[in-house]
């Protein structure tokens, strides 16, 4: 259960509250992979996603939790609605709230407008990414695969290598990770590090290999073109080649060591695709958490 009427970011959240999401996310992650898919926790209720954002997984996910727990589900095309008449996000919210949804599941460019949001509708507002601030329910579903591959996230060393500066994922998995006792170790060229993360509690390495040795997760990011003004890196392949992980720097890290990355993947940028299609990654199964996990957030709100 979750006190809040909302899930913002997982900075305002404890660690007992997370461990409770994981919890009932790994019992329905079981009941998914016994082919179970439906459950009558969310009979009645309406959810509405509102994407202003491209999205794939993310969308896909909570819309599917959202009917796997029998709600009924409203997709809202933010190029086909009134967004594009000018309507304001409080107006648009409180249309929603008028017509008695239940949940919002919001995605928006802007960092805080979630809790804008939550703090104009009646409905249950989940922040499914606010520009480069959180993206909460993809580090739960990040700490679901690490939990059911290393039995608890207590005493692991991450490492998160990418574009940190514009990643919504790295900054929830920090805040995350941090309170539920892992490491968490950041790189990225200097230019994409920002300032004060080591004061949240993140390692900042010089060097990939830094990052990466005796790591038990390495996390690759997206390169964020789409939020970048130029001139971060030379090019994608002196990227690629100077900052991206491959099999030689993976080397450094334990044996048993996992690839995550929360994709889209830019393949051969951030990660080899040897190692995306390798043994080691854990991809695919981050988007099985992420259905499990969305469900149980669902339900620690409701
Ligand atoms: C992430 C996002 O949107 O922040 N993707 C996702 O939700 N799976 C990361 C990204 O876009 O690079």
């Amino acid at each position: 259960m979750l006190k809040q009427k909302d899930l913002l970011g997982l900075y305002e959240l404890s660690a007992e509250e997370i461990l409770s999401v994981l919890a009932e996310g790994a019992k329905l992650k079981a009941a998914l992979r016994k082919g179970k898919k439906q459950f009558s926790d969310l009979a009645g209720k309406s959810v509405v996603t509102l994407f202003y954002e491209n999205s794939t997984r993310t969308r896909c996910s909570f819309d599917l939790a959202a009917k796997n727990l029998g709600a009924n589900v409203v997709n809202l095309g933010v190029a086909t609605s009134s967004v594009q008449k000018g309507e304001t996000l409080i107006d648009t919210g409180k249309t929603l709230d008028a017509q008695q949804n239940d949940y919002m599941i919001l995605r928006h460019p802007v960092a805080g407008a979630p809790r804008l949001l939550a703090k104009t509708v009646k409905a249950h507002v989940i922040n499914a990414g606010d520009g480069m601030n959180e993206h909460p329910t993809q580090a739960l579903l990040d700490f679901l695969t690490m939990q059911e591959r290393f039995g608890s996230i207590k005493g692991l060393t991450v490492a998160i290598m990418g574009d940190i500066s514009h990643s919504r994922v790295a900054k929830s998995n920090l805040y995350g990770l941090k309170k539920l006792g892992a490491e968490v170790r950041l790189f990225a060229p200097s230019t994409l590090m920002p300032f004060g993360l080591d004061r949240m509690g993140a390692k900042i390495c010089r060097t990939r290999e830094e990052a990466v040795e005796g790591a038990d997760v390495v996390m690759g990011l997206r390169i964020q073109l789409e939020r970048q003004h130029a001139g971060a890196f030379p090019s994608l392949g002196e990227y690629a080649k100077y900052y991206g992980v491959n099999e030689t720097v993976m080397k450094y890290a334990k044996k048993d060591a996992i690839v995550m990355h929360p994709a889209p993947v830019n393949r051969g940028v951030e990660l080899t695709t040897a190692l995306i299609d390798g043994e080691q990654s854990y991809i695919e199964d981050q988007i099985f958490s992420g259905l499990a996990v969305r469900m149980a957030v669902f339900k620690a709100l409701a």
